[in-house]
C-alpha cells in the first residue's frame, strides 16, 4: 500500500506501486505481483501459463515484448528452480521492475527490446518454494511423492534430458540430488522443456538463476568436453562478471560447471545448450558461504543491482551479435568486446 501523504521518494515509479523489492516475498504475494505487473504495464507485459506443478499449482512466466511487426528473438530467464535459493526469485522480480522502469530512458534496454522479447519465469519450483517458506527453510527439490509417499522431491536441475542420470545424481529419493524416475519425469521440468523445445529456434539465450557461490557457469556439467562455442561463452561471461564487480566489488568465478564447481547431469543449462541454444548460463548469486542460502534481505538490493549489470551485459552482447544494425549506439566497451569476439564465432 502507498501512503499518499508521504512525498514521493523516487523520481521513477515503482511498478506495481508500493511493492517492496528489497524483501523476500511468499508465493502468494509473487502471484499477486505478477498479476499487478501485467495490469499496470499492459503495453509491454503479458502473463502466461507455462504448466502445472505436481501439487497442481500454476507456473507462470512473464513476457516483456515491445509491439513490433518485425521478427524478434527471445531471451529466457528462469528463477527459483531450487526452493531455498530465495535471492533467485527476488532477482527475477527486480529484473522485471528495472526493465519496466528504465526502458524508455536507458539506451541499451531500449535498443535490445526492439529486437528481443524477454521471457521471465520468476518461480519455477512453486511447490518447493512454498514448502521452504512454510515447513523447511532449506528445502531444495520439488514436492513429488516417491516410494508410496514415504519420500518427497526430485532435484529439478537433475531431471532434464541431458545425459540424464549419468553423473552427480542419486537414484534414491531421500537424496538432495535425486534425479527423478526418468528424464522429464516431473511436471515442472516438462513444462519448461516442452515450451523451450517449441521455441528453441528463436531463443538465443537461456539464463537460469541460482544461489549461492558467486559463479557464472557455462556448459557443461555432465562432461569436461567444452561446447563448440566455448571461447565466446567464456568471453561473454567474463565481461558480465567484470561489469558485476564494477558495481560493489563482488568477485565471481567464471567457468564450466564441471571444471570449477562439480559434475552434474540433467541440468537445464546443459540441456538448453545441447538442444541448440547458443548462450546458456547458470548464475550462482551471493554469497560465497557466509550466509549461504539464507542471504539476509539487506543484501537483496546490492545483489540485484550487480546481477542486473551482468545479465544486461549478456543480453546486450547477444543483441549486438544478432542485430548488428543497432551499432550506432554501441558504448566503447562493447565495441572492444565485439571486435575481440565476432571473428571466433562458432555457434551450434
Ligand atoms: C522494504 O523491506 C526492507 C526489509 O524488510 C525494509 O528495511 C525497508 O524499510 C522496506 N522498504 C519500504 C519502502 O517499505
Ligand atoms: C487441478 O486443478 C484443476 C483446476 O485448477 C482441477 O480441475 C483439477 O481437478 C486439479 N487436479 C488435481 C489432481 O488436483
Ligand atoms: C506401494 O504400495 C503398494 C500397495 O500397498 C505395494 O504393493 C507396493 O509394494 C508399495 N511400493 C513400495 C515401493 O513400497
Ligand atoms: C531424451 O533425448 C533423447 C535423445 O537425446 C530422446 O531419444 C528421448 O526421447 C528424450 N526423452 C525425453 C523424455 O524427451
Ligand atoms: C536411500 O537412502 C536412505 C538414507 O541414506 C537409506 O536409508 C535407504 O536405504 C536408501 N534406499 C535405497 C533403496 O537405497
Ligand atoms: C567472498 O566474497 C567477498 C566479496 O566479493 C570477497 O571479498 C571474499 O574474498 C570472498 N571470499 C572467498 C572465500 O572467496
Ligand atoms: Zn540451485
Amino acid at each position: 500500500l502507498v501512503d499518499e501523504s508521504m512525498p514521493k521518494q523516487r523520481s521513477h515509479r515503482q511498478i506495481p506501486e508500493g511493492y517492496n523489492y528489497t524483501e523476500y516475498h511468499p508465493m502468494e504475494e509473487i502471484y499477486k505481483w505478477m498479476t499487478q505487473i501485467q495490469e499496470s504495464n499492459s503495453e509491454l507485459v503479458t502473463q502466461h501459463h507455462l504448466g502445472k506443478t505436481i501439487e497442481n499449482r500454476t507456473i507462470y512466466y512473464l513476457q516483456i515484448s515491445q509491439p513490433s511487426n518485425k521478427p524478434k528473438k527471445i531471451i529466457w530467464m528462469d528463477c527459483g528452480i531450487h526452493a531455498r535459493e530465495w535471492i533467485s526469485p527476488a532477482f527475477c522480480q527486480w529484473f522485471v521492475k528495472e526493465i519496466l522502469q528504465n526502458y524508455k530512458s536507458d539506451a541499451m534496454i531500449r535498443r535490445f527490446l526492439q529486437n528481443l522479447d524477454l521471457y521471465i519465469l520468476p518461480v519455477l519450483n512453486v511447490d518447493g518454494y512454498i514448502y521452504s517458506w512454510e515447513a523447511e527453510r532449506l528445502w531444495r527439490k520439488n514436492r513429488s511423492p516417491y516410494m508410496n509417499g514415504t519420500c518427497y522431491g526430485t532435484d529439478l536441475n537433475r531431471n532434464f534430458n541431458s545425459s540424464w542420470g549419468s553423473v552427480g545424481v542419486s537414484y534414491n529419493c531421500t537424496s538432495e540430488i535425486f534425479c527423478g524416475s526418468g528424464p522429464e519425469s516431473e511436471p515442472e521440468t516438462r513444462a519448461v522443456a516442452q515450451f523451450i523445445e517449441k521455441k528453441k529456434t528463436d531463443i538465443l539465450c537461456y539464463l537460469t538463476i541460482h544461489s549461492y557461490g558467486q559463479y557464472i557457469l557455462t556448459p557443461y556439467g555432465s562432461t569436461t568436453t567444452p561446447p563448440s562455442n566455448n571461447e565466446e561463452l567464456m568471453h561473454v561471461a567474463q565481461k558480465a562478471a567484470a561489469a558485476l564487480m564494477g558495481k560493489h566489488g563482488t568477485s565471481y568465478k567464471v567457468g564450466s560447471t564441471s571444471s570449477i564447481l562439480y559434475s552434474n547431469s540433467g541440468s537445464s543449462r546443459d540441456w538448453a545448450h545441447m538442444i541448440g541454444i547458443p548462450f546458456s548460463y547458470t548464475f550462482e548469486l551471493r554469497d560465497n558461504g557466509t550466509h549461504g542460502f539464507t542471504l539476509p534481505s539487506d543484501q537483496i538490493q546490492p545483489t540485484c543491482e550487480e546481477t542486473m549489470l551482468a545479465v544486461t551485459t549478456i543480453i546486450d552482447y547477444v543483441d549486438q551479435k544478432y542485430f548488428p544494425g543497432g551499432a550506432v549506439m554501441l558504448t566503447s566497451g562493447t565495441l572492444v568486446l565485439l571486435h575481440g569476439c565476432l571473428k571466433e564465432t562458432d555457434l551450434v
